[in-house]
C-alpha cells in the first residue's frame, strides 16, 4: 500500500523513479510524485492520478543523480496535488516519503500549527517533514531519527536534504522497506519488483533499522545509533516474470499461469513413498507436528476465505479441530493462545500489516506460528517460525489469482502432512497425492472454458446484485467468487450458505438477482440441487457450477462444469472458474482490470 522508491548513483534519478513507480503501482494508485536534487536544489514534481500522468507532467529535462518517488493509496485526506508525496519542509530543503500511518498525527499537526508552521496538506505524512527540518541535529541521520521519536505508528520513510545532498536516510517501522545494490549506485523501494531490473542483490530493513544509502553504499543503525551488519541476498526473482506478455491483464496472465506455477509449486514435495507431503520448511518433526490438537489459519480477504478451505481440509483428513479467522480482528480480541495449536498466517504479500501484527500477538503470547506466503523474504515469511513459501510467482494484479490458488494446494499438502502422523490411511494418503498431482492439467482444462465462461459472464453482469451460494466446502468457494466478482466488477455479490438462504435471504430472489449456485458431486449434492430447485421456483436466474456427471433435472440453469478430483480437493477446482466468471463480468463493464477502484495490492496498513 502506497509505493516507495528512491536512487542515489552516478544515473539521472528522475526516469529510474518513474520506471520503478511503475512497477509499484499496483500498491497505490491515486497519486504519485517524485523530488529530485539538481545541483543541490530540490525540484518536486506531483500529480493526482496514475503513473503515467505523472510521467507526462514530467519536465523535459530534470538532472540529478539523487531522488525519491511516491505512488499513493491515500488515508489521510483525498487524493489532491497537495496531499500527494513527497512532502516537504516550510523552507523545502526537507523531502519526504512515507508508506504506513502515523497514528498521533492529529496531535502533532496542533503541536506544529500552535509553533507557527503552515501545514500545505492533509496528510500525516507532512508532520514527519517538518520534524526533521526542525531538529537540531547536525547530521541528516541525526535529523531523522529525532523525528521518528516523535511519532507513533507505522512507517516505511525516505528522506531527501538539500544540505546533504549525497545521500537519502531510510526508516522502516512495519511496512516493508528493501535496499538494492548496484555499481556505485544504490536503489531504494517498498518492493523488489522496482529494483528487479537494475540489480539482484538486496537489503532487507527489519522494524527499527534505519539506513544511509549514499552512491557507494549503505550503513544500517538503530535507533541508538548502532551499527547493524547486514549480508546481502541474492532475489530469486526475474524481471521476465514481472512482464505481461500477451495478455491484456495481470490477472488475465495469472490465471493463465495457474497450470504451470501449481506443477512447480508440487515438484518434489509429494512422497509417494510415504504417501505425504513434505514440507521441510515447516520446521517441524513429526512428533511436533503430532502433538498439536487444533490448527488456527490466520489471513485477510481472500486469504482468509481460502484459510476457510483449508481449515475444513484439515478436519477432513487429519481430524483435528481447525479454523480460520480474519487476521485483521483477531488481535483485537485478546485471544487465547494455546501451546498445542499450530497458528498459520497465510499471505501472497507475506506485507499485509494486520496479518503481520497477528502473527506477532501470537509470538508474543508464546504461540508457534507458520507461514503460507508466498514472497520470499517479506516480513511474515520471515517473522513467523518456518513455513511453507507458495511459489506462486509475482503477482501484479490487485485480484488474487494464482496465489490463492497456490494457498489452497499449500493447505491440502498440510493437511495431508499433518493427517499421516495421525490416523490418514497411506491408502487415504494416496488417494489425496495423486488428486494434487492431477490439478494442475485440471486446472488447465478449466481455463480451456474461457470463452463459454465469458459469454455467461456478460449476462451476469448486467444484474447489479448476485448471490454466490454454497455449503461446508463449498461456501468458501462461494465466499471467494463473490470477493473476486465485488471487487473488479464493483457489482454487488454476496455469499451465502445454501443451507441458510430459506433462513431468510430467500425473500431477495426475483427475477433480477442471479445466484451462482456451487454444487459439487459430493455427499451434499442432492440437497445443493434441492436448493437451487427452490431458487428457480421463484424464477430467480441461476448460474450452476458443478461436475460432470450431475443431473440437475429439469432445472433452467446456466452451467459451468469443471473436472472432478477428491472430495476434499474439489473447492481448488471449483474456484477457477469464478476468477474467469470475475474478470470477464468485469471486461465487459469496462472496468481497470488490474488497478480496481479503491482498493491496492498489499495492504500495509492497518
Ligand atoms: C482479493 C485480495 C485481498 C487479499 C488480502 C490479503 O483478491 O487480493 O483480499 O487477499 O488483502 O492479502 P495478502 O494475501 O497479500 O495478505
Amino acid at each position: 500500500m502506497c509505493g516507495i522508491v528512491g536512487y542515489v548513483g552516478r544515473q539521472h534519478a528522475a526516469p529510474l523513479l518513474v520506471e520503478g513507480l511503475s512497477r509499484l503501482e499496483y500498491r497505490g494508485y491515486d497519486s504519485a510524485g517524485v523530488a529530485v536534487l539538481t545541483s543541490g536544489k530540490p525540484r518536486v514534481v506531483r500529480t493526482v492520478g496514475r503513473v503515467r500522468d505523472l510521467e507526462a507532467a514530467m519536465p523535459k529535462r530534470l538532472a540529478g543523480t539523487v531522488g525519491i518517488g511516491h505512488t499513493r493509496w491515500a488515508t489521510h485526506g483525498p487524493a489532491t496535488e497537495a496531499n500527494a508525496h513527497p512532502h516537504a519542509s516550510e523552507d523545502g530543503r526537507v523531502l519526504l516519503v512515507h508508506n504506513g500511518i502515523l497514528d498521533n498525527a492529529a496531535a502533532l499537526r496542533e503541536r506544529l500549527a500552535a509553533d507557527g508552521v503552515t501545514l500545505a496538506s492533509d496528510t500525516d505524512t507532512e508532520v514527519l517533514a517538518h520534524l526533521v527540518s526542525r531538529s537540531e541535529a547536525t547530521s541528516l541521520e541525526g535529523k531523522v531519527i529525532d523525528a521518528l521519536r516523535q511519532v507513533t505508528g507505522t512507517y516505511a520513510i525516505a528522506v531527501l536534504d538539500a544540505d546533504h545532498p549525497d545521500r537519502v536516510v531510510v526508516a522502516r517501522n512495519g511496512s516493508p522497506l528493501v535496499l538494492g545494490l548496484g555499481e556505485r549506485e544504490m536503489f531504494i523501494a517498498s518492493d523488489v519488483a522496482a529494483l528487479v531490473r537494475h540489480t539482484s542483490q538486496v537489503v532487507h530493513l527489519e522494524d527499527g533499522e534505519l539506513a544511509t544509502v549514499t552512491a557507494s553504499g549503505f550503513h544500517t543503525f538503530t535507533a541508538d545509533a548502532a551499527s547493524v551488519a547486514k549480508t546481502p541476498e541474492t532475489l530469486e526473482l526475474s524481471a521476465e516474470e514481472l512482464e505481461i506478455g500477451g495478455h491484456q491483464h495481470f490477472m488475465h496472465k495469472e490465471m493463465h499461469e495457474q497450470p504451470e506455477t501449481v506443477r512447480r509449486m508440487l515438484t518434489g514435495r509429494l512422497d509417494d513413498r510415504f504417501a505425504t507431503a513434505r514440507l521441510d520448511g515447516l520446521q517441524l518433526e513429526p512428533r511436533e507436528l503430532r502433538a498439536f490438537r487444533r490448527v488456527k489459519i490466520l489471513g485477510c480477504g481472500s486469504a482468509y476465505y481460502v484459510g476457510q478451505m483449508g481449515a475444513s481440509m484439515i478436519e477432513d483428513l487429519a481430524r483435528i479441530p481447525a479454523d480460520s479467522e480474519a487476521a485483521s480482528e483477531f488481535r483485537y480480541r485478546n485471544p487465547i493462545i494455546e501451546p498445542d495449536t499450530l497458528y498459520v498466517a497465510v499471505s501472497q504479500s507475506g506485507e499485509t500489516a494486520d496479518t503481520l501484527f497477528a502473527v506477532r500477538e501470537i509470538q508474543r503470547k508464546g504461540g508457534r506460528v507458520v507461514g503460507l506466503v508466498n514472497v520470499v523474504g517479506s516480513s511474515i515469511a520471515r517473522e513467523c517460525d518456518g513455513g511453507v513459501y507458495l511459489h506462486a510467482g509475482p503477482e501484479v494484479a490487485v485480484a488474487s489469482t494464482k496465489a490463492l490458488t497456490h494457498m489452497a494446494v499449500g493447505f491440502a499438502m498440510l493437511a495431508v502432512a499433518l493427517g499421516r502422523v495421525r490416523d490418514l490411511s497411506f491408502a487415504d494418503g494416496q488417494r489425496i497425492i495423486n488428486g494434487l498431482k492431477q490439478i494442475p492439467d485440471q486446472v488447465a482444462a478449466v481455463l480451456e472454458q474461457e470463452d463459454a465462461i465469458a459469454e455467461v459472464a456478460k449476462k451476469v453482469a448486467a444484474a447489479p446484485s448476485l448471490f454466490f451460494i454454497g455449503r461446508v466446502r463449498g461456501f468458501p468457494v462461494s465466499r471467494e467468487g463473490a470477493q473476486k466478482f465485488k471487487e473488479i466488477s464493483y457489482r454487488h455479490a454476496e455469499a451465502y450458505q445454501t443451507s441458510e438462504l430459506k433462513h431468510g435471504p430467500l425473500a431477495l430472489i426475483s427475477e433480477e438477482l442471479p445466484t451462482v449456485a456451487i454444487v459439487p458431486r459430493d455427499d451434499l449434492l442432492q440437497r445443493n440441487i434441492g436448493a437451487a430447485h427452490e431458487i428457480a421456483a421463484r424464477r430467480g436466474p441461476l448460474l450452476v457450477v458443478t461436475h460432470d456427471g450431475v443431473d440437475l433435472g429439469e432445472l433452467d440453469a446456466a452451467r459451468i462444469v469443471v473436472p472432478k478430483n477428491e472430495d476434499e480437493l474439489d473447492a481448488i477446482l471449483l474456484t477457477i472458474p469464478l476468477q474467469l466468471l470475475a474478470y470477464h463480468a468485469a471486461l465487459s463493464l469496462g472496468h481497470d482490470i488490474d488497478r480496481p477502484r479503491n482498493l491496492a495490492k498489499s495492504v500495509t496498513v492497518e
